[in-house]
């Protein structure tokens, strides 16, 4: 068996199911380059506490520079013993530089603090790239909404038709949610964004290292304050995948919305072929799988947020091996939203969108609300012009009609005295929408300032 680099107090091995059991390195070599660079910058501050003189801080960097090459062309060659991608880095380091000085390089550290460190400085980029792709899916969404601004469509509500909106006014709903997350995921990466290395295994640094020196050279926002929590500390893991599942959530309405208005029954938009799949059977299928998958990973990262906090809930401070249990949902998570984030984005931007037929949905009913608020404009209090208005919708059925504008004027004045003939002018869904010009409204202005406004707030 190969030395374990904990390896002093052991005399007997261990069974070869529990190395596998143990071992993380097939998921955390992810973090390779976090790990390399946590293991620069530590060195740095064991240099300037006269820890390693500066012809040993060269030769490590040297050592971790063609580490990091090897595992970019894929030539880092694993060893049975290499537990983890800190015990595989040491390794190595060991072998190019000799072990009398990467012997140095662990001194004051833990693999404690070691992890802490890379999983922070690992998702704080992963975040990074997250928070680009979703503007970049804000900006889809907002650019279509401008250009199709003029399109109407049936509102819902308990999925029956309520109100006329503007097909921009649903798209602009989407991208204020994405508008919210990407503001809630900065909040997260700064939380995300802060130094655990220089706590050691749970007590601190014995040699007085510079902490802050670090956490700066890191490009992280400060210290964690306790080495305690900077070691047993997940909230940042489970935080993330919190603000994944929230965003997935999202996508996955946005994705049963979709998945209706493509259906022959609405048939309001057409998904691009790119994102749709056939049946092995029947020949005319054309499935919406990109929408029916992203409303369906959904559900797997909540399951790898409910699975981590599991693992969390009952543990003792402060490191326990339970908390490895960290990194393949996490990361699932990440490969998740992030291939989530770009189908959506080719999804919106290569839809079709069928103007005539949204139209066409729109029914006279959906104006019952507008009908009401005539007579509000005469001075009658709402809950009286409700009732009228129902009663219209009402008298309209009852007559076969095909909606509550057919009914004549004598027809109205017999429910209520105070319809004049200008209640035709009601009629009309174009006036309806833009009747709406409050902030969050309808009318065009307002869909619009919306749309500008979400531009302003993801920086655009
Ligand atoms: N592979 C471990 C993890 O991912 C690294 C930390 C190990 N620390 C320890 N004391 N055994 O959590």
């Amino acid at each position: 068996q190969p030395q374990k680099l904990w390896g002093g107090r052991f005399t007997g091995a261990t069974d070869p199911l529990m190395d596998l059991y143990n071992a993380s390195l097939p998921y955390d070599k992810k973090m390779y380059a976090a790990d390399l660079e946590g293991t620069r910058v530590y060195t740095m501050g064991l240099e300037k506490i006269g820890l390693l003189t500066a012809d040993e801080l060269k030769e490590i960097h040297r050592g971790l520079k063609l580490i990091k090459e090897e595992w970019a062309e894929g030539k880092f060659v694993e060893k049975p013993g290499d537990e983890d991608i800190h015990t595989a880095n040491e390794r190595r380091l060991g072998e190019i530089i000799g072990r009398h000085i990467a012997g140095k390089v662990h001194t004051g550290r833990s693999r404690n603090d070691q992890v802490a460190v890379d999983m922070r400085l690992y998702v704080r980029d992963e975040l990074r790239s997250v928070s680009n792709i979703l503007s970049k899916l804000i900006q889809t969404i907002v650019a279509r909404a401008e250009k199709e601004i003029d399109y109407l469509m049936p509102g819902y509500t308990h999925l029956q038709r309520a109100q006329p909106i503007r097909w921009s006014h649903w798209l602009s709903m989407y991208a204020t949610y994405f508008t919210e997350d990407y503001k809630r995921l900065q909040q997260v990466i700064d939380r995300v964004n802060v130094c655990p290395l220089g706590a050691g295994a749970i007590a601190g640094h014995p040699y007085g290292i510079d902490r802050e020196f670090i956490a700066k050279e890191l490009g992280f926002n400060g210290v964690i304050g306790n080495s305690m929590t900077a070691v047993s500390d997940r909230d940042f893991v489970m935080e993330t995948m919190f603000w994944i599942c929230l965003f997935m959530n999202h996508v996955s309405r946005f994705s049963e919305d979709l998945i209706l208005y493509c259906t022959s029954e609405f048939h309001f938009v057409t998904l691009a072929d790119a994102y749709s799949t056939g049946s092995s059977l029947m020949p005319q299928k054309k499935n919406s799988d990109s929408l029916e998958l992203l409303r369906g990973k959904s559900g797997r990262v909540f399951g790898n947020l409910a699975g981590f906090m599991m693992s969390m809930k009952g543990i003792p401070s402060t490191y326990d091996k339970d908390m490895q249990e960290d990194k393949e949902p996490l990361f699932d998570a990440l490969t998740t939203v992030e291939h989530s984030i770009l189908i959506a984005t080719g999804v919106i931007s290569t839809l079709t969108v069928h103007k005539e037929e949204m139209a066409a949905a729109l029914s006279m009913d959906m104006l019952a609300t507008d009908l009401a608020d005539y007579l509000v404009k005469k001075g009658v209090p709402f809950r009286e012009t409700h009732y009228i208005s129902g009663e219209c919708v009402r008298a309209a059925e009852e007559a076969h009609l095909s909606g509550i504008d057919k009914l004549s004027l004598e027809q109205f004045q017999a429910i209520d005295k105070r319809f004049g003939p200008d209640v035709f002018e009601t009629f009309s869904f174009e006036k309806s929408v833009e009747e709406r010009t409050s902030t969050g409204g309808t009318a065009k202005s307002a869909v619009l300032k919306q749309l500008a406004s979400l531009e302003k707030q993801i920086g655009q």
